[in-house]
């Protein structure tokens, strides 16, 4: 079935799984994925050591030359000024844009297929040993990039009512913050000073069907899941409190039916309700066509007097992101929900456990797994229109997971 482009843009559905037995998944191969810290040296600096430092030399003068030339050359009509961003300077800022031009290449090789057999997933639960040392050194790696407490939440002094913003994106279309979005935005950073022992971040593969993992689940002291995936059906797999909820704006159309009528407008309100006073956190400024569903949600929160407490990523946030798993040798595009949770809540949790991540169709026993845990759906992991890296992002976080800076499960809990 075709998936649409931003739905693909949030999943969080970053999958995973459930028994694969002591199924040892043997992806890491060719991996590379410098995950452990070392300073890292800038682009240039990177780019001058492997080459002679006279060649180095040599291109830089070449550079200069070729700039004087262009300087002192005719003029040439002068070419039309790209759009403004009107956005105020506070919101753009991504220190780690440099990072994007960065050399570092894939560690993944692009002949992958999907094929789970390349991936060897050693999920052995006795062996699995938290490193406290290491997952706070990924925090504070984190840090130099982003402060999550901070880059997480778009805060009502930051933007103005009218103030047009540029779709992170998409930046030569802009959306304009409209009051009702704006009354809703926060006035502090919600999770300031919170820190939780152990969260669970639950992805939405089909992995988890059959897992038994839900108690487990909701064991931990910090739930977040990701695209308003259902639970009540499937709370035995997945469990049912959730804490931070994330929702893709294009699931409007296509699982409320574009709340088009009252009773698409009540199941979708009392799955806010089940929320609490949770925070939802609603990416509403990364591409142009989500907007009008943007409203449409924004506009029923305001009207239904939830509890929860919604919220929106500021606007570097993508970017920092993408700048510190760039610096570790992942070369994500656009990273997903999935993976921005992960990275985000280094900051909050002292130890991340990960359920439902597993970007294959299927597990190491060649059981077919479905692309979400509530709902039959296909789509292409490898795709190479496909904005995310799924499986290079999973062979990232499962590295993580056998360092032991946090654990991922890929087995069934029992
Ligand atoms: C934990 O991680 C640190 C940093 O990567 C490493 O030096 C240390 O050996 C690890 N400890 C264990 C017990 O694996
Ligand atoms: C609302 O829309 C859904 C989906 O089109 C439909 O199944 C349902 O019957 C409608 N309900 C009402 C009350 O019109």
């Amino acid at each position: 079935m075709f998936v649409d482009w931003s739905m693909k843009f949030c999943f969080c559905s970053l999958p995973f799984s459930q028994p694969a037995k002591s199924g040892s998944v043997s992806g890491t191969r060719g991996s590379s994925l410098s995950l452990v810290h070392k300073p890292r040296p800038s682009v240039p600096m990177r780019f001058c050591s492997t080459l002679p430092l006279a060649l180095c030399a040599l291109s830089a003068l070449s550079l200069l030359v070729s700039f004087f030339v262009r300087a002192r050359g005719p003029r040439r009509a002068p070419a039309p000024a790209p759009a403004p961003a009107p956005a105020p300077a506070a919101l753009e800022a991504p220190p780690s844009r440099r990072y994007e031009s960065s050399p570092s290449p894939s560690s993944i090789p692009s002949s992958w297929h999907d094929d789970v057999s390349l991936v060897t997933v050693n999920d052995v639960s006795s062996s699995w040993h938290f490193n406290a040392t290491l997952a706070e050194s990924i925090r504070k790696d984190v840090l130099r990039f982003l402060d999550p407490e901070r880059d997480m939440f778009l805060l009502q002094r930051e933007v103005k009512p009218g103030v047009r913003i540029p779709y992170i994106l998409n930046r030569g279309h802009f959306a304009t913050v409209t009051r009702t979005v704006h009354s809703l935005l926060p006035s502090a950073p919600l999770l300031h000073g919170r820190r939780f022992a152990t969260c669970a971040l639950v992805g939405n593969s089909g992995i988890l069907r059959g897992s038994h993992c839900g108690s487990e689940i909701d064991r931990h002291d910090y739930i977040v899941r990701c695209n308003m995936a259902p639970v009540t059906p499937f709370k035995r797999d997945v469990g049912i409190r959730t804490d931070f909820l994330t929702m893709n704006p294009s699931i409007l159309p296509r699982y409320y039916g574009g709340l088009r009528n009252a009773t698409l407008r009540d199941r979708f309100v009392a799955r806010l309700r089940a929320l609490g006073k949770g925070i939802f956190w609603i990416p509403a400024f990364m591409v142009p066509p989500e907007r009008r569903w943007v409203d449409a949600v924004t506009d029923l929160i305001a009207h239904e007097h939830l509890s929860l407490h919604p919220a929106m990523p500021s606007l570097r946030l993508m970017h920092a992101v993408r700048g510190y798993w760039l610096s570790n040798h992942v070369d994500i595009k656009r990273p997903t929900t999935g993976l921005l949770m992960y990275t985000l809540f280094t900051r909050f949790c002292r130890q991340i456990h990960l359920y439902g991540f597993w970007p294959f169709h299927s597990d190491t026993e060649g059981r077919p797994v479905p692309y979400h845990y509530y709902e039959v759906m296909s789509y292409s992991y490898y795709s190479r229109s496909s904005p995310h890296a799924m499986p290079l992002e999973f062979q990232a976080l499962h590295r993580l997971h056998e360092l032991g800076a946090l654990r991922m499960r890929t087995q069934a809990c029992t």
